[in-house]
Formats: C-alpha cells, sequence, structure tokens
C-alpha cells in the first residue's frame, strides 16, 4: 500500500470512458488538498479526506501536483546517431525536404540504424526511456520505421517489446517500415510498397510484434495510392492504423485518414478545414506534433485552436526523433501549444493524458488517476498544474511511478 498525501492539486482527468472534445478538455477534475491511495500497481481511490490505511507507505507531496503520467502518442525513440549537424543546416536556411533530397534526413538514420547491433539498439533505447521518465511521460506509442528492410524493422520492434517487458516504460509498438523509400529501392517506390504489404507486414503480424501500422503519407515519398494499399493490408491484419499527414504539403491526408477510419491523423500542419471536418466525422483522433514545426523551423503551426472548438479529441505529443523533434520533454510541448497554437493548460493536459490514452486504446488502464486505473502518477514540483507550461525550459517531474513502482526521483 502507498499513499501520495499533501497534493495542493490532484487532476484525476476523471469523466466520461473516451476522449474528450471541446470544453469538456478544460475539466482537469482537480481535487485540491487531496491524497491518493494505491495498492501494488493500482489506483484504490483519490480524494480530499481520505484515511490512510494503516502500514501504508506515506509519500509527502508537500503541496505539489500530481497527475497521470503523460501518455506521449507519437515517437520514434529507436535510433542510432545524432542529425545535430542538419540541424545546423537548417538554422543556416537549407530546408528540411532539400536535405533529405541530398541523402539525409531519415535515410541519414536509416544507415546508422543498420549498421546497430540489437543491443546497441536497446541502450540507446533505453536512455531514451529515462528521457521519457524525468520528463514525467510513463507511456510512449513508439515507432520503428529506421532500419526499411525486414532485418532492421523486425530488430528496432523487439527492442521495443524489450523495453516494455522490462518495465522500462509502457511502449506501445507501431511499424513504420513505410517511413521512407530506403538507397537501394530509389526510384523504385511501387517495389518497396510490394515489399512492406506482401513480406514485412505478415512477418510482422506473425510475430505480433506491432498494435499499429503507420505511413509517411507525403508526396514524393509515400503517396496517397500507395498509403491505401499499404493501410488496407495493416488493416486485413488486424492492426490498428495511424498515419503522418499533410505535414509538409495538403495532400489531402486527412480525407484518406478518414476513409480508412484511422485511429490517428498526425502532424496536419497543411490540413484545410474540409480535411479537419472529415476527421470528426469519421471520429479520427489528430495527433499534433508542435515540436516539429518549432524544429524545423517553421511557423506553419496546425490550427489546434479550430479543433478543440470543433469538438475534435485533440492528442499533442513530441513526435521525439533524430530529425524533426529530437525533444521527450510533453512539458515543452505543453508550452509550445499554449504560445504558438494558444492551446490552454488544462486543455493540452488533458491532450497528453487520457486523449492520448484513448487514441492507443489503453484508456481503460492508464491516462487517468481514478480507482481501478494503472497507478501511473508523476508529482511535479510545482503549486499550480498551470506552471507546467509558464515555467518553460526544465523538468518539472519530481517523482514518477509507473504501476506504484518509483522509477524516477529528483531532488
Ligand atoms: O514525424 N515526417 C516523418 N517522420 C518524422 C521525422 C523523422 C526524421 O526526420 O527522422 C516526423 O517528423
Ligand atoms: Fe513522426
Amino acid at each position: 500500500m502507498l499513499a501520495i498525501t499533501n497534493c495542493s492539486q490532484i487532476l484525476t482527468l476523471r469523466g466520461p470512458a473516451r476522449a474528450r472534445g471541446g470544453a469538456e478538455m478544460r475539466d482537469l477534475g482537480i481535487i485540491e488538498n487531496g491524497t491518493i491511495l494505491v495498492d501494488d500497481e493500482q489506483i484504490t481511490a483519490a480524494g480530499a479526506a481520505l484515511k490512510i490505511p494503516r502500514g501504508a507507505e506515506v509519500i509527502d507531496a508537500g503541496g505539489r501536483v500530481a497527475m497521470p503520467g503523460f501518455v506521449d502518442a507519437h515517437t520514434h525513440p529507436v535510433f542510432a546517431g545524432s542529425r545535430a549537424d542538419e540541424f545546423e543546416q537548417r538554422v543556416a536556411g537549407a530546408s528540411y525536404a532539400e536535405i533529405a533530397a541530398r541523402g539525409g534526413g531519415i535515410r541519414s538514420t536509416v544507415r546508422k540504424t543498420r549498421a546497430a547491433t540489437e543491443q546497441q539498439l536497446f541502450e540507446v533505447a533505453s536512455r531514451h526511456a529515462r528521457l521519457f521518465l524525468r520528463c514525467g511521460t510513463t507511456t510512449i506509442e513508439a515507432k520503428s520505421g529506421y532500419g526499411l528492410t525486414m532485418n532492421d524493422e523486425l530488430k528496432q520492434l523487439r527492442v521495443i517489446r524489450r523495453l516494455d517487458a522490462e518495465g522500462l516504460i509502457r511502449a506501445v509498438p507501431t511499424f513504420l517500415g513505410a517511413h521512407e523509400v530506403p538507397d537501394e529501392y530509389r526510384g523504385r517506390t511501387r517495389e518497396y510498397v510490394e515489399l512492406v504489404v506482401r513480406e514485412m507486414l505478415p512477418r510482422v503480424a506473425e510475430q505480433s510484434l506491432a498494435e499499429y501500422c503507420d505511413v509517411f503519407c507525403e508526396p514524393g515519398i509515400f503517396g496517397v495510392l500507395e498509403t491505401r494499399l499499404i493501410l488496407q493490408a495493416a488493416r486485413s491484419l488486424g492492426l490498428g492504423i495511424r498515419m503522418h499527414v499533410d505535414q509538409l504539403s495538403d495532400s489531402n491526408g486527412a480525407a484518406l485518414a478518414a476513409e480508412l477510419q484511422a485511429a490517428t491523423a498526425d502532424h496536419l500542419e497543411c490540413t484545410d478545414s474540409a480535411g479537419i471536418a472529415a476527421l470528426r466525422e469519421a471520429g479520427v483522433q489528430p495527433v499534433l506534433l508542435p515540436g516539429a514545426t518549432y524544429m524545423l523551423p517553421s511557423d506553419a503551426y496546425p490550427d489546434a485552436r479550430s479543433m478543440i472548438d470543433d469538438g475534435l479529441p485533440l492528442v499533442l505529443a513530441t513526435d521525439f526523433n533524430p530529425g524533426s523533434s529530437p525533444t521527450p520533454s510533453m512539458t515543452m510541448i505543453l508550452s509550445i501549444a499554449a504560445t504558438q497554437m494558444r492551446v490552454l493548460s488544462s486543455e493540452a493536459i488533458t491532450a497528453t493524458t487520457v486523449n492520448a490514452a484513448y487514441s492507443l486504446n489503453r484508456g481503460d488502464r492508464i491516462g487517468t488517476l481514478e480507482a481501478g486505473k494503472l497507478a501511473d502518477i508523476v508529482i511535479h514540483d510545482v503549486p499550480d498544474y498551470r506552471e507546467l507550461a509558464y515555467v518553460f525550459g526544465i523538468e518539472h517531474a519530481w517523482r514518477v511511478f509507473l504501476g506504484g513502482r518509483l522509477v524516477f526521483s529528483r531532488e
């Protein structure tokens, strides 16, 4: 038994058992001066005047804020090497697409990731998992996509499975074999798509190595027709669908996500209002990644305000990856969302906890602090949740619990 006492605010996110849209996103279900009780890996109660069971281990939160661990619903955490050099080139004026066209970008990370052993990748990914925890993130959706051969994709997916199995972090695996056309298939995109559909996907499904399939849908990478082909095949093998769409141009990716009834449509920087309406009608959750806009650098932020006001159950995520968004920090995302997209802290916290959990089909286990949920709890060293985005550039997580187990502590 564990009792977390003296929380200035407990952000319970209690409410309907589904993702939230519109004004609902501003209701964090706050309990002031509260206590959370945990038995083994589950929450048994959260309330203001709870009796502390005899023999419970007491953690005094000291007037700090407790909330669910962040759920980061879009990350690329298994890769080798860094692309700090490309970031400098972008700052100096080169575009992400230009760098990619001359063999940099995703393909440069692919070369380094292929050269790494599974154990080396596991060590890098474990380091990334620790970074997520210290930022207050307890669940990540984790994509492959830097292997682009059968063996190198499976290698990445096994690393993701091991992160989760060894309890380093909760990780939901997504197969992203169609992240880029690899060097050896340049000019033969169609043949690479066949490899993904006929060989990689069936093997991934047979070995139960992924819950979702994702595609980078962008003119010049994988077009709408190729994306549809891959994702229909994934669906027929029982995988859920997530998509990178309309990031660098509007290619009607949102409409395709709606047509395919994807779980999520991610990025959406260039999506028009018809695209947003299509997502709403189809019940597809938008996943916005403002870290990628910030780092390109660009000022083309997606239209989060309309999405929230139109009632879409918005998700915000880091897009943690070595190119467009090398941050594991969800509080940084909250801050960028506030100043660049006018998203309130309450809305952003809903988008990065309960809404993100439902987008990963995990809403019954994580994302809120309610009795019966897993005790993925973060105590932040702030007296009021609005400080998370306001005091930016430092991490506020002070104690992090994963299933009731203390996995990060800072003093
Ligand atoms: O979500 N756009 C495609 N994929 C990633 C970038 C990956 C990379 O640059 O390595 C993204 O932004
Ligand atoms: Fe991404």
